[in-house]
């Protein structure tokens, strides 16, 4: 390809991503295959990788960071950020209705409600149609530049669209969607690191991130409400702002025009009522004055515009009394205290338990065994105690002493500077701590030995068949044969007997054998070194290619590796420190796991990765053999029968019947042997 060729196709490749990231992020209706896009991007990496000179201001590459920040640049707002003020009260709405009319007299008020989203507020700058400034509200006055970072955010438009003003600001707020949330902090826990408390601190916490690669993995989002200029193109609030969706931002639909205080208050009633509904955390619903130049005349106080208010709801709360405080052991031994509440109603749950996260939280609230206290939902998953009702403490209580010994295996415990929690030291012995860590090895992630799972690690571990995960691999048809154990009912759980013929055993044996085949890089995630999460896991063993250079680096190099910071770094030493952990692996090693990148072990790609596919009949492309070993080359995982884990059902010629009927009954999407052809390229 000559220069202006590229030129040209780094352009085109420009114009379509960009669009197909505004299709599927703000309009929700994506255009291009994840294949095709993935391909588009890949082209264009290596197009600009050539020619930098060509690369395009609004590159849909500068969306993957890269970019590190040590110190955020202040920049000063051009327009205030000023605050809203603030009422739970019915009564006050009202009066700021009241208010508004004095001021106004004999005038058509027209209201805008919004939803209140519960995020971080941003400001954005645009020249020309480029995004120049991303500032957080800072003070209000001064803010920091975080534009590297919220330029990984998919719905913020790099480049406008149609007839835009030339220069223009628009705030909004950024924030992480629940479902985000959720599985974010799942991941966060398992690979040891402290979970966020709700998705507004994961979405601040993110936004001032040094590495903006790290910031581009959270699954932020942005919804704007507020759009500045000189010369915008309507005289009010409402039209601007859905004007500014032609530009390609992402403006939320939850909004209303209101002519009266009626319509206000059943807005905010339908949404109180259908806020669980929503994707993301809200907190109340904000008023406006519809007409700028009505905003105008109302003016501000040094504080807050006399134009708007915000009406917060008030958070579902129910007293309840707290009966115990346990303590729960973690994989990685982090402790964390539980209040085991009478069971109340709470936004249509049962709650009977909530976290109370670490001793601090404790202190802070002076919460005590026997009180009555304050239960609430927020954005949290685990519902959160806000308070304690002092009036009804029982006489004779006294302060809870947090425990200094480990509830499951009597080791005094830690806690390191700067963390949060408490941990039990004793990785080799603590029950929960060993079976947490085989649960975590055998996960779908990191081994993905399913034979094993639903209570089995529990059944081995209690019979005394297995202390660490190297054990797994000593188990034999002799030593299982026969089990048998009743699983306690818990929870939501009902009681289950476990009992080991020969077909489970043949499979968990099976299972065994076949893990022996997960690439290193799976096995390294495996191991469970704390901070070592996937990605850290693929970095490393792409660096080091094998263990035995792994676990021969020093912090010095570590560090030097990408994405590897100190506290990694320093987490890998003290692993490989012990004595106990290099038998492991030795063990490991010697039972066959792959310790190496091999050609065959390391995936060619990751177009297939964490999917398990489910191929059957006749393939005009490939043998029995081939089939899997492509499917494995390209990260996925070859499976031989449909389950309600099966990702995709790939259907050649004369497929049976019974595995086309389970897919079907199951949901899973039936491929062909060229859609799958399409999907590795
Ligand atoms: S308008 C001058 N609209 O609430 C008016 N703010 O205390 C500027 N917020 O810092 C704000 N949703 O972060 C506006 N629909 C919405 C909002 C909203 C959330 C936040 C924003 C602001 C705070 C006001």
């Amino acid at each position: 390809m000559n220069k202006e060729k590229a030129q040209q196709r780094i352009k085109e490749l420009t114009d379509i991503i960009n669009e197909n990231n505004y299709k599927y992020y703000v309009l929700s209706q994506p255009v291009l295959s994840d294949y095709d896009f993935d391909m588009m991007l890949a082209e264009l990496i290596k197009l600009e990788q050539k020619y930098p000179e060509f690369a395009e201001p609004d590159s849909p590459t500068k969306r993957v960071g890269g970019e590190i920040t040590k110190d955020f640049q202040q920049r000063t707002h051009k327009y205030p950020m000023l605050s809203l003020s603030n009422t739970y009260s019915e009564q006050e709405l009202a009066d700021f209705d009241t208010r508004v009319r004095k001021l106004l007299p004999d005038e058509e008020i027209e209201y805008v409600c919004e939803l209140k989203y519960d995020g971080v507020s941003i400001s954005l700058t645009y020249a020309d149609g480029l995004l120049d400034y991303a500032v957080t509200r800072g003070d209000g006055v001064v803010g920091d530049v975080v534009t590297n970072n919220v330029k990984t955010i998919r719905s913020v438009p790099l480049k406008l669209k149609g007839d835009y003003p030339a220069n223009l600001e628009i705030r909004g707020e950024i924030f992480i969607p629940l479902a985000g949330f959720a599985k974010f902090n799942k991941e966060r826990i398992e690979n040891g690191e402290d979970p966020f408390a709700n998705p507004r601190n994961a979405a601040s916490g993110s936004l001032k991130m040094q590495d903006s690669a790290e910031v581009a993995r959270r699954p932020l989002d942005c919804y704007l409400y507020y759009v500045l200029g000189e010369n915008l193109p309507f005289d009010n609030h409402y039209d601007n702002l859905l004007e500014a969706r032609k530009w390609g931002f992402n403006v939320p639909g939850y909004l209303a025009k209101c002519k009266n205080m009626e319509e206000v208050f059943e807005f905010i009633r339908d949404w109180d009522n259908g806020r669980d509904k929503l994707p993301l955390e809200i907190d109340g619903v904000v008023v406006k004055v519809n007409s700028y130049r009505q905003q105008e005349e109302l003016g501000e106080t040094a504080k807050s515009p006399r134009w708007a208010i915000a009406y917060k709801f008030k958070a579902e709360r129910v007293l309840t009394r707290l009966n115990k405080i346990t303590y729960q052991v973690g994989r990685t031994g982090a402790i964390t205290p539980v209040a085991n509440l009478e069971p109340v109603q709470l936004a249509g749950t049962t709650v009977k338990r909530a976290s109370l996260h670490n001793a601090d939280i404790i202190e802070a609230l002076d919460v005590r065994e026997g009180d009555m206290v304050y239960v609430e939902k927020g954005g949290e998953i685990i519902p959160k105690i806000v308070g304690v009702e002092l009036g009804q403490r029982p006489a004779g209580s006294h302060k809870l002493k947090y425990i200094e010994i480990c509830p499951e295996c009597g080791t005094p415990l830690v806690r390191e500077e700067g963390e949060a929690s408490h941990y039990c030291p004793n990785e080799e012995s603590c029950p929960p701590q060993i079976k947490g860590k085989i649960e975590h090895f055998i996960s779908r992630k990191a081994m993905n030995i399913d034979s094993l799972g639903e209570g089995k690690v529990e059944m081995l571990f209690d019979k005394g068949l297995i202390r660490n995960v190297a054990d797994l691999y000593d188990l034999n048809y002799e030593n299982l044969i026969g089990l048998e154990k009743t699983i306690e009912a818990s929870g939501d759980k009902k009681e289950k007997r476990l009992s080991f013929k020969e077909k489970t055993v043949s499979n968990i044996l099976k299972g065994l054998e076949e893990s022996k085949k997960t690439p290193f890089e799976k096995v390294l995630f495996a191991l469970g070194i704390r901070y070592v999460g996937q990605t850290v896991a693929k970095k490393l063993a792409r660096h080091y290619r094998d263990m035995d250079t792994l676990m021969k680096a020093t912090f010095e190099e570590l560090v030097l590796v990408d994405e590897i910071g100190e506290k990694i770094a320093e987490s890998i030493i003290r692993f490989f420190s012990e004595e106990k952990n290099i038998e492991i692996v030795n063990r490991l090693k010697e039972k066959g796991l792959q310790f190496e990148m091999t050609e065959s072990a390391s995936p060619k790609s990751s177009k297939l990765e964490g999917l398990s596919i489910v191929a059957s009949g006749k393939l005009q492309n490939f043998t029995r053999d081939e089939i899997k070993k492509t499917i494995e080359e390209n990260g996925g995982k070859a499976v031989s029968s449909v389950s309600k884990k099966t990702d995709y059902l790939l259907a050649g010629e004369n497929i049976g019947p019974n595995k086309l009927a389970k897919a079907r009954e199951l949901n899973i999407p039936i491929i062909s042997e060229e859609e799958f052809l399409g999907m590795i390229g």
